[in-house]
């Protein structure tokens, strides 16, 4: 016999990795996330959005029409595929704003009372290079009225929105800008074009790019060079026709009404196509109130479902990023409470107390109580220590004799005495029990 043969090759595992710029969420965020999806929820209940879930995998064409095609989630951030008929072009969606629009069309929702305001909430993707706060997956609330073109909407978008951050304990500023009409815009990017020619050799490469495809796009880039340059460069509320003004105004009057402070900031203009009028972004804003990370974009886009082949349908919107938001409460210190603090916890000994105790687990569920449970331990001693660690004060034990005798033993933690009372009279023994823990607090 060789060697090879008596001595296996050991094979070395290597272990699967997340997908890059894709991450696990772990348990310990989870107080996190349910704070932010309970926040949403109570919000679009007060304001009367419904909740609508529409796929995660959409056509293509309904991206680049509505993003356009020069934005960078259609230039280079869309996972785009093809299906297995190898010619539907298919993508996870960047965004939910298009998504929204198109179900709106495709179950003839303009046929219902308008304005229709929905909301949802879920994971979008984006191949952007990956960092601090910038996913490949990602997730978004979204909330979006459909069928109004008044700017009250714009201005409870903006009011939900404010309150949203608010009720997670973040520290955020609204920044707002209005971009105008189509007609605006082609003689305001002329201008602009025109003021950024000579001065091209001071943009970054991207810039110089961007000048003459997206001119817009210069006035949001992050690069310090072409922010000098931008200081000087003409401004879009200079441009804006007479019908964008007043709702610009109108819309501003509301946040002063609502004392919603706000920051007017001329170089908001969103990088996707489907905007008009109103466009705004809430920032995190650190204890020197500085700037830190975009927590959300919104903004009117009244265009947007005639771009789908739909009825002119003005809508306005917005969409705060949750990966985000959730970084920036722990970054401002913000604790979560717990929902509700377990009350009882359910010990057993052997095979016959475990068997019992999983149903007392259960019938303590359906009165309502919060349990908690170690089924997977043995020792009752390692089971008390962990009622200890949680703070629980009741705990109900069952053995094989309590099993024969049809008896559960309560025992209260803090005073270290224990009795034994009916299996089928332990809810209101409970009820009892806790009464009169809370009259002694
Ligand atoms: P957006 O500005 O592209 O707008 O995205 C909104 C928010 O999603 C951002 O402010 C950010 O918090 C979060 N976000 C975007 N990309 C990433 C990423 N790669 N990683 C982590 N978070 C990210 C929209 O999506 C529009 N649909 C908003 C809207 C709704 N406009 C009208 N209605």
């Amino acid at each position: 016999m060789s060697k090879e043969e008596t001595k296996p090759k050991k094979r070395k595992i290597k272990t699967p990795q997340t997908v890059r710029g894709m991450r696990d969420i772990l348990p310990e965020d989870e107080l996190y996330w349910r704070k932010c999806y309970d926040t949403a929820q109570t919000l679009a209940d007060q304001f009367g959005f419904s909740r609508i879930e529409t796929p995660v995998v959409e056509h293509e064409e309904l991206f680049v029409r509505t993003a356009g095609k020069t934005s960078d989630i259609v230039q280079k951030e869309m996972y785009n595929f093809l299906d297995k008929d190898e010619k539907t072009k298919l993508v996870l969606r960047p965004e939910f704003t298009a998504s929204l629009c198109r179900a709106y069309i495709t179950n003839g929702m303009f046929n219902r009372p308008q304005p229709q305001k929905l909301w949802s909430y879920g994971p979008a993707f984006r191949h952007d290079r990956p960092q601090h706060g910038r996913y490949r997956q990602f997730y978004q609330v979204d909330f979006e009225i459909l069928g109004s073109a008044a700017p009250v909407m714009d201005a409870q978008i903006i009011l939900m929105t404010h309150l949203f951050f608010k009720e997670l304990g973040i520290n955020a500023k609204v920044l707002i800008n209005s971009i105008g009409s189509a007609d605006d815009r082609t003689r305001y990017k002329m201008e602009l074009i025109q003021w950024y020619r000579p001065r091209k050799k001071e943009l970054c490469e991207n810039c110089q790019k961007r000048l003459v495809r997206s001119p817009l796009r210069l006035l949001d880039c992050k690069e310090e060079s072409c922010q000098e340059v931008r200081t000087e460069a003409p401004q879009i509320l200079d441009f804006l026709g007479k019908e964008s003004k007043k709702h610009f105004m109108a819309v501003l009057e509301y946040l002063d009404e609502l004392e919603i402070p706000y920051h007017l900031d001329p170089y908001i203009v969103r990088g996707l196509d489907y905007y008009n009028d109103t466009v705004f972004e809430f920032v995190a804003v650190d204890a020197e109130e500085k700037a830190q990370m975009a927590l959300c974009g919104g903004g009117r886009y009244n265009p947007l479902v005639q771009l789908l082949g739909g009825k002119e349908t003005p809508g306005v919107g917005v969409a705060p990023g949750i990966d985000r938001a959730i970084l920036t409460m722990k970054a401002q210190n913000v604790t979560v409470k717990p929902p509700k603090r377990p009350q009882i916890f359910v010990a057993q000994l052997g095979e016959l107390g475990r068997r019992r105790a999983l149903a007392l687990f259960n019938t303590l569920r359906e009165a309502k109580f919060t349990a908690v449970e170690a089924f997977g331990k043995k020792s009752l001693k390692a089971q008390l220590d962990i009622a200890n660690e949680l703070g629980i004060q009741i705990v109900l034990l069952v053995g094989q004799k309590e099993v024969l005798d049809g008896t559960v033993i309560i025992r209260d933690m803090d005073a270290g005495n224990q009795e034994t009372v009916r299996f089928d009279a332990i809810v209101p023994e409970v009820k009892k029990k806790l009464k009169s823990m809370k009259s002694k607090k």
